[in-house]
């Protein structure tokens, strides 16, 4: 199958990549970024700007891609530095791959949304259906993105299906979201020994190991589209409060020191998102349920980043 990827030098498109070419796919990986030199020269990588609309259609039909993974955008804390730019790679960069699709005839593209989707005051856990008053720029692209999959599947009849991810952790430099402060309790925690995260220690948020999320992803791109029953769906794995992680990290980590000073605006993203999220939906039309908790993933990551060896931490991050 020929699977094209936009943001595929990010957190996501890191592993999913992998993932894709194991599989025996042919991958073409576009970013505005030029090529990691974590990936093989076999993937054929692109540069492609999602704000240009005109690339993207000559992309797309270039390419005739069977399947796609819409990944580029810029993250909730990222994007309250940069709205207008948030606005453009996640707003018009989302339309300009559906437009595309619709006119090259893309079998089927899979949406990355996010629990930013959500404002306060909603039920815990917080299931797919409720008013969506998301406090984010980024939060309000993927409202939008969101019901213009569900327009595009409706008025087209084109096969669109998606997730609401949680804050996500891997092995691998965080892309500028809010939910950073978890992954660098690991980072840090290997490199520095040391931590002072922008969190409170009682912030409670839904997160998830990135070998689940690969897996979600390519999961429902899998499914049967008989089966599905709305375009986006939650999908959870474990909710901890953030010393709840700290007291994970040192129980791999003894001598790690993780501190804790609150910095207001990531705070406030953090504090407007839902503390769990119910993804019966998920469970119920294509089979989804999460492998990894706290500490099965504390115990697999750790590992993986020391096998990093040096390199950025919170203190050297560009975010
Ligand atoms: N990582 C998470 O915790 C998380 C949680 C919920 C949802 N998501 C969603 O999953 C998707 C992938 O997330 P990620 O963590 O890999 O993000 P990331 O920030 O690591 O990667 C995004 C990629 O998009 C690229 N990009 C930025 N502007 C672009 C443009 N104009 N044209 C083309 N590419 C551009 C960047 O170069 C980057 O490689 C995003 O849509 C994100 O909203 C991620």
């Amino acid at each position: 199958m020929k699977v094209l990827l936009t943001g595929a030098g990010g957190q996501i498109g890191h592993d999913l990549i992998s993932h894709l070419t194991d599989a025996g796919h042919h991958v073409v990986a576009t970013d505005l970024a030029p090529r990691p030199a974590t990936h093989a020269s076999h993937v054929d990588w692109r540069r492609l700007d999602v704000t240009d609309a005109t690339a993207m259609h000559a992309t797309f039909a270039d390419v005739r891609p069977d399947l796609v993974f819409h990944l580029a955008a810029i993250l909730s804390a990222r994007g309250e530095k940069d709205p207008v730019l948030a606005y453009n790679v996640n707003q018009t960069g989302t339309w300009n791959l559906l437009e595309a699709a619709r006119a090259t005839g893309v079998g089927r593209i899979l949406f990355t949304s996010s629990i930013a989707v959500y404002g306060p005051g909603l039920p815990d856990p917080t299931p797919d259906d409720v008013a969506l008053w998301p406090t984010t720029m980024y939060g309000i692209t993927k409202v939008s993105g969101e019901m213009l999959c569900d327009y595009y599947r409706r008025r087209w009849g084109m096969d669109i299906r998606g997730v609401r991810f949680p804050g996500l952790i891997s092995a691998a430099e965080p892309g500028g979201g809010s939910s950073d402060y978890a992954l660098f309790m690991y980072v840090d925690g290997v490199r520095r020994g040391a931590y002072e995260a922008f969190a409170r220690p009682d912030t409670r948020i839904p997160l998830m190991y990135m070998p689940d999320g690969v897996r979600a992803l390519l999961d429902l791109s899998r499914a049967d589209r008989a089966g599905l029953t709305r375009c986006v769906y939650n999908v959870a794995a474990f909710s901890p409060r953030a010393d709840e992680i700290a007291a994970s990290v040192k129980r791999a980590l003894p001598d790690v020191q993780i501190t804790y000073k609150s910095e207001p605006v990531r705070q406030g993203i953090l504090d407007s998102w839902p503390r769990a999220l119910d993804d019966s939906r998920a469970r119920a039309d294509w089979g989804w349920k999460a492998e990894y908790d706290l500490e099965a993933m504390t115990a697999d990551l750790i590992p993986k980043i020391r096998a990093m060896g040096p390199g950025p931490t919170s203190v050297t991050h560009a975010h």
